[in-house]
């Protein structure tokens, strides 16, 4: 009797742990893909019967003015935690997107003010505009292939995949901040101020104006201001391996005098002439930099200063 008992015991371990074994990890796995900061998969189909003619648009007046949500009104639900993670992920991006962030900017080093002040490239006036036509691809882009450019070469790292958590947390937090405001127009304060010039540029007054306007936060050597304490940047760096690479839209001339114009010196936006930031921006522009990663070393060495 003791016997048959024990091989019987032995059989239900080994099969029953056979056929369990499987169960026990597909359970893992959907608890991991449930995680507290993922989207849910809808569970309901779209209700494509809904009558068009009960949709309410609503239209913004001329004289009236979009202002994006305050943080503090974030909601308290799993939108809203997505909504949170993507603007940590702007305002630090080394922490919260270890895996794709190369150097030490935050998106916010460019997209000031978390992403809202005007004529720094704020979320609000972006993402109602995509998809767009872009001339530098000659073809359609989504917001989320914008935001992977932005991680490749402004970043100096790598592109976040469309369906990682860090890109649908970018891209909630973009449409959260743009809530209310009209989509397909382009708002004031979009992308950054245009700039005209009247001469040729010139490093050399472009370096006085670095000298003079900059050097105090961003060092005599560009390679910006560490926090004393903690991590990451006080004062960016603007060239330097720490810096954007030289396929960012930063490393065009016209696009970074647009953006100092704009925002530079900190706190005192458009205090510098259009030629002023021109200059300083040729300036800037001659310095080293990490290379563009769609370029070979040997024309990075060979062609050093070359636009992509
Ligand atoms: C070194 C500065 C810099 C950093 C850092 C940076 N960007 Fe950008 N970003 C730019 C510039 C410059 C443009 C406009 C480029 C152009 O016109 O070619 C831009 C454009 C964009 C746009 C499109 C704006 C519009 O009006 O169409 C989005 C969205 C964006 N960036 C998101 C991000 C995100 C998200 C991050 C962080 C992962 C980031 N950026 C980091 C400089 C930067
Ligand atoms: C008072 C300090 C201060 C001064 C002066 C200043 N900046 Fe900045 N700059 C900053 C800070 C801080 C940021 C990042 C924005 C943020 O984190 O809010 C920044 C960001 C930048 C960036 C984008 C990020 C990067 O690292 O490339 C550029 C380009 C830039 N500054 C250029 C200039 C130029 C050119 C001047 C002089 C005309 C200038 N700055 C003067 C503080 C300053």
């Amino acid at each position: 009797m003791m016997k048959i008992n024990t091989i019987y015991l032995k059989r239900v371990l080994l099969y029953g742990g056979c056929l369990l074994f499987p169960v026990f990890v597909m359970a893992q796995e959907l608890g991991q893909s449930l995680g507290s900061l993922d989207v849910r998969p809808s569970l309901v189909n779209p209700r494509l019967s809904l009558p068009t003619q009960l949709t309410q648009v609503h239209v913004v007046s001329p004289g009236e003015y979009f202002s994006p949500p305050l943080v503090a009104d974030i909601p308290d639900d799993k939108y809203g935690d997505m909504v949170r993670m993507g603007r940590n992920i702007f305002v630090n991006s080394a922490k919260y997107a270890k895996r794709y962030a190369g150097n030490g900017l935050n998106c916010s080093s460019c997209h000031l003010q978390e992403g809202r002040k005007p004529h720094s490239g704020p979320l609000w006036a972006a993402f109602g505009m995509y998809p767009m036509y872009r001339h530098k691809t000659r073809t359609v882009v989504t917001f989320e292939e914008r935001i992977q450019d932005c991680f490749l070469y402004s970043m100096d790292g790598i592109a976040p995949t469309l369906d990682s958590p860090e890109m649908k947390a970018l891209v909630t937090y973009a449409q959260w901040l743009s809530k209310g405001a009209p989509v397909g127009i382009k708002l004031p304060g979009r992308g950054f101020p245009i700039v005209n010039r009247s001469q040729d540029l010139d490093s050399k007054r472009g370096k006085i104006v670095y000298e003079t306007r900059c050097e105090i936060c961003h060092g005599e050597d560009g390679k910006g201001k560490k926090h004393l304490q903690g991590d990451g940047y006080m004062f960016p760096p603007l060239w330097g391996r720490n810096s954007y690479n030289k396929g960012a839209g930063m490393q065009r001339i016209k696009t970074l005098a647009q953006f100092i114009k704009g925002n530079m010196p900190l706190g005192a936006s458009f205090s510098l002439s259009d030629q002023e930031s021109l200059d300083v921006a040729m300036y800037i522009w001659l310095q080293d930099r990490p290379k563009n990663p769609k370029m070979s070393w040997v024309m990075d060495f060979f062609l050093p200063n070359m636009a992509h």
